[in-house]
Order: structure tokens, then C-alpha cells, then sequence
């Protein structure tokens, strides 16, 4: 069996932002068009887009009409982000320590991103702090018990991961204080394949 090297997500995406951006419909496979009539209407309102990556979701926010920030670790995936149209602020920055003020957002999302962090409560708490009171909260929660390998230039890479049951995903949101407003799954067959949870501060 080859060696597979166990990357974070800084350096893992940094290594893998070509590969991410190409795979931008399977992706979005994974959500099929759930995520943004969650939102309700965008038009205005002040949006935070954490782990946003290459901005996959951040731009179709910003065509709504949004305001929207986007916060990555990874310098080469915020790279990817198409400003040509839309006003984005684009900052590098850890979702467990936000660099905004209290009640700055209506909405904040984070999609794909939680398989990353070991342990949620650090970043739910950043999130609920920054959410203005009534602000949304928007997750998804890939079913994901192993990191996929891929093969790059230099061997195989995996980039940390972490599964999440969705009940638990649910239960501490409550814990913090959050209203869980929504909780639903995209399916495969049998199988869920993502979880997406609204929630409101
Ligand atoms: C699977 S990608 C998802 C990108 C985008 N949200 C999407 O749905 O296409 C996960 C992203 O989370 C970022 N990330 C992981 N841990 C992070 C952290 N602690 N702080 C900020 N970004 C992080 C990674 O750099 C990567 O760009």
C-alpha cells in the first residue's frame, strides 16, 4: 500500500485548490440547490461565509444581493475567488477565532467545512457571537467517515477530517443557545450523503 501523508487544512488546501476548483458540480451535487432558499431573501443583508474556499457558494450569494465577507485558512483557495462582478471582502483568517465584532452578520454559513474541525464548539460560539440577534445560521455536515486519498505531484495526500453525527451536530447548537430552525438531508439511495442545518440566534 502506498503512503498516504495527513495534511491540515492549510496546507492540504493550499496543495489541492486546482483539484477543488474542478470539481465545483460534484460539489454542488451534494447540495442539490438546498442551501440558498434557506437563506430567504439576500438582498442587503450582511453575509459571512466561512471555510467559503473558493467562494463556490459566496458568488451565487453575492448575485442575490448580498453583502458578503469570505473567511478562509487557506490562502491559494481564496485565490480561486472570482471578484470580476461582485463587491467581496476576502479575508485569511481561523474560524475559531473570527477577526469581526459582536452582532456584525445576518447570516453566516459554513459548508463542507465542519469534516475539518475536531471538536465544533469553538467555532459555534465564534459564529453565534458575530450572528446579530435573529441571524441565521446556515451548516452542512458531509457524511464523510473517511478522508477521500488523492494523488498529487508529490504522492498521496488526505487532508484531516473528522465525522460528525448529525444528532450531535444538532444537540450542541441547541446547547449554545441556537434555534434549530431546520434540519434536513440530502440522500443518495438509501443513504444520506449531507446534512444541512439552519439555525437561528
Ligand atoms: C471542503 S472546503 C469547502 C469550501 C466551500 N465552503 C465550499 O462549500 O465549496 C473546506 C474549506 O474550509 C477551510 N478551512 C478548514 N479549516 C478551517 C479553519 N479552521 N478556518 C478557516 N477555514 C478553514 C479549508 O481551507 C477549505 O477551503
Amino acid at each position: 500500500m502506498p503512503k498516504v501523508k495527513i495534511l491540515d487544512s492549510k496546507v492540504g488546501y493550499n496543495l489541492l485548490a486546482d483539484y477543488y476548483a474542478s470539481k465545483e458540480k460534484y460539489w454542488n451535487s451534494f447540495e442539490k440547490d438546498k442551501v440558498l432558499p434557506m437563506l430567504g431573501d439576500l438582498k442587503d443583508k450582511k453575509v459571512l461565509d466561512v471555510g467559503a474556499g473558493t467562494g463556490r457558494l459566496a458568488l451565487r450569494i453575492a448575485h442575490a444581493g448580498a453583502q458578503v465577507t469570505v473567511l478562509d485558512v487557506s490562502r491559494e483557495m481564496l485565490k480561486k475567488v472570482q471578484i470580476t462582478n461582485y463587491k467581496l471582502q476576502i479575508i485569511i483568517g481561523d474560524v475559531e477565532n473570527l477577526p469581526f465584532a459582536d452582532e456584525s452578520f445576518d447570516a453566516v454559513i459554513a459548508t463542507f467545512l465542519i469534516v475539518h474541525l475536531k471538536d465544533l464548539r469553538k467555532f459555534f460560539d465564534e459564529a453565534y457571537r458575530v450572528l446579530k440577534t435573529g441571524g441565521l445560521f446556515l451548516v452542512t455536515n458531509i457524511n464523510q467517515r473517511k478522508a477521500p486519498a488523492i494523488k498529487t505531484k508529490d504522492g498521496l495526500v488526505e487532508i484531516e477530517s473528522f465525522y460528525h453525527r448529525p444528532e450531535a451536530v444538532v444537540k450542541l447548537l441547541e446547547e449554545l443557545a441556537f434555534s434549530v430552525e431546520k434540519n434536513e438531508f440530502v440522500r443518495e439511495g438509501e443513504n444520506w450523503v449531507n446534512q444541512i442545518v439552519l439555525a437561528k440566534k
